[in-house]
């Protein structure tokens, strides 16, 4: 049994998750999306009144982190991983624009991190996992066998984020998604905890211009040399 734990970041959009799933799945690992986990703290927050418009109410949001259950079941019928706030299925609701345009500021938040941190890495405990994020190779499994650190141009990633919303049915135009794209890449690279970053020992995959089947072949193969 020589399972590892492999660690994907970089910025949104990039396909990080797709390519994540996908090695998982061919591996017999389990994938977590770190990421649903900010946006579900962050669907809480506005269910429960916590944003006023940009300003998140901090010291209710603190007292209240107890009270947020998050937990990934697999979608019997899919096959995927799904994810539950509080005991609802919540996978579409945190996809929205509204939990996207408001993700960034809530896990710039010192006590949400160290909080989805630990749940993290107790998820990783017994390895032959793929975990995605943005600190997952600096931050959450600082020992990762294998880090991959994702990046492509901000144009491709909100023309693949635009096509993945209009088959969802939401109305939003490229402008609008581009702009979304920039200003979570910005506060995610600027925020003082567990920057968006490159770790020293992540291979770097620039994959604007790679189809998904030259993507995914390139991960296998980074996986085999790990083991
Ligand atoms: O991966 P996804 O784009 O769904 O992540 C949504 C947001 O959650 C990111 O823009 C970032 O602000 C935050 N995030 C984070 N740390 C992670 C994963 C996501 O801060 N490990």
């Amino acid at each position: 049994n020589n399972k590892i734990v492999i660690a994907i970041d970089g910025f949104s959009s990039c396909g990080k998750s797709t390519m994540a799933k996908g090695l998982a799945k061919r591996i017999g690992y389990i994938y977590i999306d770190s990421g649903a986990m900010y946006r579900a703290v962050t669907l809480y927050c506005i269910n429960h009144n916590l944003i006023d418009g940009n300003l998140i109410d901090e010291n209710s949001l603190k007292k209240q982190m107890q009270n947020i259950h998050i937990e990934f079941k697999i979608n019997t019928q899919s096959g995927r991983p799904e994810t539950w706030l509080n005991g609802k299925n919540v996978e579409q609701e945190i996809r929205s624009m509204q939990v996207s345009n408001l993700v960034s500021p809530v896990s710039a938040l010192k006590f949400v991190r160290t909080a989805m941190t630990t749940q993290q890495q107790a998820l990783g405990k017994a390895k032959g996992i793929v975990m995605d994020g943005r600190d997952i190779g600096t931050t959450v499994f600082p020992h990762a066998e294998l880090k991959i650190f994702v990046t492509a141009s901000a144009e491709t990633r909100a023309k693949r984020r635009l096509d993945e919303l209009k088959a969802k049915g939401e109305n939003i135009s490229y402008q609008e998604v581009l702009k979304n794209v920039q200003e979570r890449d910005y506060i995610d690279q600027n925020r003082s905890e567990s920057p968006l970053k490159k770790a020293d020992d992540a291979i770097l995959l620039d994959n604007s211009d790679m189809t998904l089947e030259e993507q995914d072949k390139w991960l296998y193969e980074q996986y085999q040399k790990a083991l």
